[in-house]
């Protein structure tokens, strides 16, 4: 299994993007980003898929070159139009804005129209902590879920991040609506193993555990109808409030479609010294943490563990021992660049 250095991934992606004629900055932020996926051990949003992005940027798809445009805005709000552009680079700038705003008025809200599957919502979220902000960052994706009670999938995976600061490492959820991610199903069908019961229904709405029948019928959200529930409402806020689609009008997240991708953005900084003094809000955030992982464990439990600390962990362990790529996509990545040219080898080299 090949595995690689943070600096050999973000070379190698930005070397493919900018090759099949992106913009060398707009590369480099995609690239940054999907290999954080891999660092934090969400492969499925990591160079993974790099493919599909190609194949979009040679489609026309996604626009490697964006001019990003503000176009409706208030001071604490901005709607932005992402000129199709890489997701990665869209939702990082939309993000900057909304911390622009927040850092003037309290709190930023910035919708994001006309753009592209953006990776780990995480990554944003915590864009705004590494200001000593509060980050919220919601997503729409190609309709995948069944609503709680039905059979058809028509609400996205909708991802959800909110990331605060917070000692040691910042709180940091991230997470998709569904209760197994769509990429892991696929996986399992690969490898003609079965997947977790309560994961997807087959067409005719019936609990499967076979892949092949997951695939034809729909995910399942996460925590029952509750999970339903937030998710069809992150998908209002990330759709019809930002002039994006919603349910299975959202195209264009999983592979390149005809026209565009419909799928819309929303996020929120929030500055805590608009409502009290920030350094004593991320020491009572601290001391709420600890009182968690202090707290009495349940039989074998031997730690308690909050949200986003199994990706730092993750993610320190593989900027010291590298980050393993699966064959499959290690070959695919080696195709793509043969395609485009690009000596890969000697990428890794320097
Ligand atoms: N761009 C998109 O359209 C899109 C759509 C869906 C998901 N995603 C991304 O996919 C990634 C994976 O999502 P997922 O739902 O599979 O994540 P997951 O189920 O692995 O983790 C979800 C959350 O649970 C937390 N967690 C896990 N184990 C824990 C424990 N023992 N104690 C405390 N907290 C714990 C994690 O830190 C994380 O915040 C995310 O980065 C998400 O943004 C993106």
């Amino acid at each position: 299994m090949p595995v690689l250095t943070r600096d050999q991934e973000i070379r190698v992606i930005t070397e493919l993007l900018t090759s099949a004629g992106a913009d060398p900055k707009q590369a480099s932020v995609t690239a940054t980003v999907l290999t954080e996926g891999d660092l934090r051990g969400f492969a499925s949003h990591g160079i993974l898929r790099l493919p599909y992005i190609l194949r979009a940027l040679r489609r026309g798809t996604i626009n490697g070159n964006a001019n990003i445009r503000v176009i409706r805005e208030t001071p604490s709000t901005a709607l932005v139009d992402g000129d199709h552009g890489l997701g990665h680079y869209v939702a990082s700038e939309a993000m900057r804005i909304a911390i622009g705003k927040a850092k003037k008025t309290g709190a930023g809200a910035v919708g994001v129209r006309n753009t592209n599957h953006f990776g780990i919502a995480g990554y944003y979220a915590e864009m705004a902590v590494s200001e000593g902000l509060i980050g919220v960052v919601t997503t729409t994706t190609d309709a995948l879920v069944h609503p709680w009670g039905g059979v058809e999938p028509i609400l996205g995976t909708n991802a959800l991040a909110v990331g605060i600061p917070a000692e040691p490492v910042p709180v940091l959820l991230d997470m998709a609506m569904s209760m197994g991610a769509r990429g892991k199903i696929v996986q399992a069908l690969k490898e003609g193993k079965p997947i977790p019961e309560g994961w997807a229904v087959d067409k005719e709405g019936r609990v499967t555990t076979d892949p092949k029948s997951a695939l034809e019928g729909a995910l399942s959200p996460f925590g029952g109808v509750k999970g339903y529930a937030l998710a069809l409402v992150l998908e209002i806020l990330a759709g019809p409030l930002v002039e994006a689609a919603a349910g299975k009008a959202v195209v264009g997240t999983l592979e390149p479609v005809e026209g565009y991708s419909t799928k819309g953005d929303f996020m929120i900084a929030i500055d805590p010294s608009a409502f009290t003094d920030s350094s004593s809000f991320k020491s009572r955030v601290t001391s709420f943490i600890r009182e968690i992982k202090e707290s009495r464990k349940a039989p074998g439990v031997k730690e308690i563990l909050v949200p986003g600390e199994p990706e730092h962990r993750t993610r320190a362990q593989r900027l010291q021992q590298g980050i393993p790529i699966s064959e499959e996509v290690w070959k695919e990545v080696e195709k793509i660049g043969r395609e485009l040219g690009v000596n890969l080898e000697e990428l890794l080299k320097t």
